[in-house]
This record gives C-alpha cells, structure tokens and sequence, in this order.
C-alpha cells in the first residue's frame, strides 16, 4: 500500500506535540501575570471564541508563498510596528489598506507580477522587549508589551499585565478582519476605481504623476481586457489580503490553535502567517516549539548574528518535510551589515536545498535613537537595504521574493527623509508611533516604485530621485 506522507507528518506531530507543548520549552518575552487563575480563565474562554480566519485561507496563503519562492509573485508584508486598541478605528484601518493598496498597484505594473498582500494587522498587539521593566524617576513598572499585555500608560495599574486583554485583542483583531473583508468584498479594491484609494495627496508631491501615470496605464490594461472579453472580469474587482501578526504571546497564539473538519493537524486560526521574531528565534525555545506544530505559513525573522548552521537547524525543526512556501525567512540585518551578513545565508542554504522564500525586512536593522531620544529610522538606510538585497540575492542565484515593511497610511514623521526630506525637526511635528518608526504614506509608495525602478538596475546602485 502507498503511503501518503501528509499523514505519516499527522501521526508523527501528535505524538510529540501539541498547542501547548511549548510549556515544556524555556520561554521568553512574556508577561508577569500575577494572577495565574485568571489567565487561565482567559485562556479557556479565548479557546471557545470563533476563529479569525479559515484553514483553506491559510493553505491558500502557503501556495501563494511557494509562487513567491519560484518568482511567480511579489510579497508585500506591511502595517504598523504594534496595532493599537485605541486605533481600532474605520479611518484607521482604511488608510492603511489604501496605502497597501497603492503599493502593490506600483509593484504589480513596475515587476509585471501578481502581489501577494499581507497586512500586519488583525493582531498585531504584542511586542518583543528588550528589558522586563522601565525605570522612571526612581519608580520600576513593567515594560510595556504591547496591548495584549498591558497599557502604555506609566502607572502600576496601567503596566499590570492584564488577561482580559487576550480577550480584548481577538475582539479588536475580529473588528479589524470584518472591517477589511467588507470592503473588499464590496468593491474598495476595484482596480477600475483606483481613486477609492486616494490619501488626500498634497498637490505638490513629487510622486503623485508618476503614480497617476501607473494608475492610468493600469485602467487602461483593464480595460483592454475587458474589451477581448467581452465582458467585466470578475478578478479585477476584488483583490486577497492575508493577516499576519508576531506568534510572540504564546498563550494567546495555543487558544486560538484549532483541527478542523477534513483537515489533518493543527491551525493557528488568529491569524493567516504567523512569525517568529529574532529575540524569540531560539532553537530549543518555546516560540519555535509552538510553530513548528501548526500548519500555517510561518515567518522567521533573522538577524545579522544568526550563523549558516544554526539557521539550518532552525530550518529543519520548522520545516522537516522541506515543503514549499511553508517557511519565509525575512532576514533584517541592517543596510550596514547585509552585505557582510547575508550571502552565506543565502549560499548554505542554497547548497543544502532548503525551500524557502527570502523576503526583506529593511525596517528592524535600521533603527537609530537621536540625541533627543527620539527612536528614527533614515529613509536611505531602508532603501540601502533592499537595494543591496536585490543585489546580493541576484549574485547568489537566490530570490527576494518580498519585502516586509512598518508603515502607517497617515501623515506621520517618524521616519528620515523620503522625498520630502524629512528633518529631525520636522519629526516632531507628527511622531504618534509608541514603539518603531514607520514609513508614512509618501514614503512607502516611494519606496516601492524604488523597487519596481530597482528591477530593471540591479547589480547597480539605485538612485532615490
Ligand atoms: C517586528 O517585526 O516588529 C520586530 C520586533 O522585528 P524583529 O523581531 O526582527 O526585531
Ligand atoms: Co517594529
């Protein structure tokens, strides 16, 4: 008799693990709650809550990746460092889809390819810290971790970690999936109606004819498709978007980890994608333990530090059957270290067969505090980063086949330069981020005609103007 090895990995997976086997592993990044009893209260009601997204959407999302891997398609992974609870909000959540919604139009028509568009959103709450607490004034709270965890606000009540948030964030991340589905669904990612994305663009904006010009040359191959067929063509009018979110609060991911009918194994249905950071990418840790269970597309962010052999360990405890579009490693090493950092990487990996796809994370290897204290990023180091990255990969016969971004579909200044160039002055004028700096509407479109412009140039360097 044949035998099918889906189900072999079935029987193997529930044998030595389970959504909460992690509690056997060293865990880090979570929260102090004082009370035990009321996390597990949370736990159990979160467990009965209905999930946020389904399973043939998440395999859907694994083959769309695997095309990624081959060249088939772009990813564009983007939204804010941390959702907030307090930016639950229609005008909010729109903004941002427009602004991915613009980005993935330029990237469409520069690379000549579908976008595969994965927001981070719908969950998006929890954050990695690099100390447990923050001293103020003499006065020690615990950090805060997000608004899964607790409140920003430096009081001790604000700073107690607080297990009615899991809660509170599948409501919020429930809202926020609703709201976009709704949209969508009605018609807001129209591709003849582009104008249903406008951001209220300045008049001036250096970017606003060169986007206008792909919006139109965009219509008018819709159009002209049309017009063979004879008919509306129904793919036009309604376009995927993905959630992803870091599976960093364990507790939250395990409660909402399902089997469904028809189905072997086990889904984390919080989210579609969900990825492992780099302070939680411990081998034997519990992030990893969690993950390499649940059948869904996982990222894995890797640093500067992270050597050829103990990626591809990491690798094979993710992906032991080496199945296609099931691992995305989104390396962030910094415009100053890629160079340095990232071809071996790419060459063992290479070399011992791994599938995977590459994507860059030109966000979280760039930040800079400023003497001020204020945390920054400059525009060219991002855009440094994903030129050399282009460069380095096409050198190394591998594939970027993404980029994974933070940004705000509002006017925010907390990034560097972009085509306005942006001042440490003008920073002040509109920072709202509590945790990274984000690209604002302009710079992000501006960067992913950088990409499309990128296309054509590699091996040599890209030039912002
Ligand atoms: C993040 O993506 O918000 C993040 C914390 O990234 P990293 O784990 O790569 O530092
Ligand atoms: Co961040």
């Amino acid at each position: 008799m044949k035998s099918d090895p889906q189900k072999l990995t079935a029987v193997r997976e529930a044998s030595d693990w389970a959504p909460g086997s992690w509690l056997r592993k060293p865990v880090t990044q979570q929260p102090a709650y004082p009370d035990l009893a009321e996390l597990n209260r949370a736990v159990a009601q979160l467990s009965e809550l209905p999930p946020l997204v389904t399973s043939w959407e998440v395999l859907a999302l694994k083959r769309k990746l695997a095309d990624a891997a081959e060249g088939r398609c772009f990813l564009l992974q983007g939204g804010d460092c941390a959702e907030s609870f307090a930016d639950c909000n229609s005008s909010l959540i729109t903004n941002r889809l427009k602004v991915l919604l613009q980005m993935s139009v330029v990237l469409v028509h520069g690379l000549k390819l579908p976008v595969v568009r994965l927001g981070r959103f719908a969950g998006q709450y929890a954050k990695p810290r690099s100390t447990d607490t923050e001293t103020r004034d003499g006065v020690t709270l615990p950090s805060y971790r997000g608004d899964l965890v607790n409140d920003a606000e430096f009081t001790a009540k604000a700073r107690t970690p607080d297990p009615q948030r899991l809660i509170e964030g599948h409501s919020k991340s429930a809202l926020t999936i609703n709201f976009i589905r709704s949209l969508i669904d009605g018609g807001f990612a129209d591709l003849h109606h582009p104008e249903y994305w406008d951001l209220g663009w300045v008049q001036h904006s250096p970017l606003q004819e060169e986007y206008r010009h792909m919006v139109e040359a965009i219509g008018d191959s819709v159009r002209f498709m049309e017009t063979l067929a004879g008919e509306s063509i129904g793919n036009f009018s309604r376009v995927d978007f993905y959630t992803s979110h870091e599976a960093l609060l364990l507790h939250y991911e395990q409660a909402q980890t399902r089997q469904v009918p028809r189905q072997w194994g086990w889904f984390n249905l919080a989210t579609h994608f969900p990825w492992i950071g780099m302070r939680t990418a411990t081998l034997d840790g519990a992030h990893v333990e969690y993950c390499r269970g649940i059948r869904n597309p996982i990222g894995l962010k890797v640093g500067p530090t992270v050597t050829p052999d103990a990626l591809l360990r990491v690798i094979d405890v993710l992906n032991p059957d080496n199945e296609s579009g099931r691992l995305t490693l989104i390396h962030r090493m910094g415009a100053a270290n890629i160079q340095a950092a990232l071809p071996r990487l790419l060459d063992c990996v290479t070399a011992e067969g791994r599938r995977v796809l590459w994507t860059c994370d030109p966000m979280h290897g760039n930040g800079e505090t400023l003497s001020n204290g204020v945390k920054t990023r400059r525009f060219e180091n991002i855009c440094a980063e994903v030129d050399h990255a282009f460069d380095i990969h096409a050198a190394h016969g591998t594939r970027l086949g993404g980029v994974h971004l933070e940004l705000t579909g509002e006017n925010v200044t907390e990034c560097l330069g972009g085509a306005r160039d942006l001042t440490e002055t003008d920073l002040a004028r509109a920072y709202k981020s509590t945790v990274d700096p984000r690209l604002n509407y302009e710079q992000s479109l501006e960067l992913a005609m950088l990409i499309v412009r990128k296309r054509g140039h590699v091996g040599e360097p890209l030039t912002q103007k």
